[in-house]
């Protein structure tokens, strides 16, 4: 069933787990899933960020994320994750989607709650939840020093009116080097002085020490998008690398497979199993 974000992410900040956002850049990554959502009853949330357009454009993928979120047994809900601009956040509207995010961290702090209050109007004027990003998380060059700023994220969330804020506490998206370790303090400071569920991107290759520790100190969103990749190209390989002559529907179901092992995995660490 499709569900607004805020009811998602407000039950996630109320009983205490972490609802895990999946970036799906296929049917197959879609079905996988919602299989494992299914299979575990959970909420989910399926998202696209506006880098992976080229290769799964929103204006295609949008009937296929809500028509699986609509069939689910389970809540789900559709997500634009990342969108660059106030017209990207629109357009995500238009289809459809429940919530957008607005990515604009790496802009002045001034600029970007402007900005961001202005998607939050917009938005909330046609029933659209809002996320909004503040703090350097991106880059592995820019971890040490860019964290969340405790007063600044308060003024922010007073400023826009967002409906969860995805803050910077030492996560970086991508395959990792090494593991991180996460400013959990921060995120305790954050969280303390914040009300709204506060968001964790980069969520591919984070210790389980850490996911246990942002659960019990404010995060309601873990977004994943790395590992769901690693675990259907390696499926893929490993299928290939068999020999034989390998089928194209025979690669669909690997990726298939691969897509709801690896979200299953996430669901378990991010206690959201048996909260639908
Ligand atoms: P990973 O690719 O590190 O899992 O990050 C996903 C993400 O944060 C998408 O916004």
């Amino acid at each position: 069933m499709l569900i607004p974000f805020r009811e998602i992410t407000r039950d996630a900040l109320r009983r205490r787990y972490a609802v895990g956002a999946f970036n799906c850049l296929s049917v197959e990554n879609v079905m996988g899933a919602v299989a494992a959502a299914e299979e575990l009853h959970s909420p989910i949330i399926l998202q696209l960020a506006e880098v992976q357009f080229p290769e799964a454009p929103m204006e295609l993928m949008a009937p296929v994320f809500l028509r699986a979120a609509r069939d689910a047994k389970v809540p789900v809900a559709v997500h634009l994750d990342h969108g660059r601009s106030i017209e990207t956040c629109i357009r995500a509207v238009r289809e459809g989607f429940t919530s957008v995010m607005f990515d604009g961290a790496e802009l002045p702090f001034e600029e970007n709650a402007e900005q961001t209050r202005l998607v939050v109007r917009l938005a909330h004027a046609a029933g659209v939840d809002v996320e909004a990003e503040l703090g350097g998380e991106g880059t592995a060059a820019a971890a040490a020093d860019v964290f969340t700023d405790v007063e600044e994220s308060a003024r922010f969330i007073a400023r826009t009116g967002t409906d969860a804020l995805a803050i910077a506490i030492g996560n970086l998206h991508g395959r990792y080097t090494a593991t991180p370790r996460l400013n959990i303090a921060r995120l305790r400071e954050i969280h303390a002085r914040n009300a709204v569920p506060l968001v964790l991107h980069g969520g591919s290759g984070t210790s389980e020490e850490d996911f246990k520790a942002c659960i019990r100190n404010g995060i309601c969103k873990i977004n994943v998008a790395t590992a769901i990749q690693i675990a259907a190209a390696e499926a893929v390989a490993e299928y290939l690398a068999r020999g034989g002559s390998p089928g194209y529907i025979g690669i669909k179901r690997r990726i298939i497979e691969a897509s709801q092992r690896a979200v299953a995995e996430h669901i378990r660490l991010f206690e959201s199993d048996g909260k639908p």
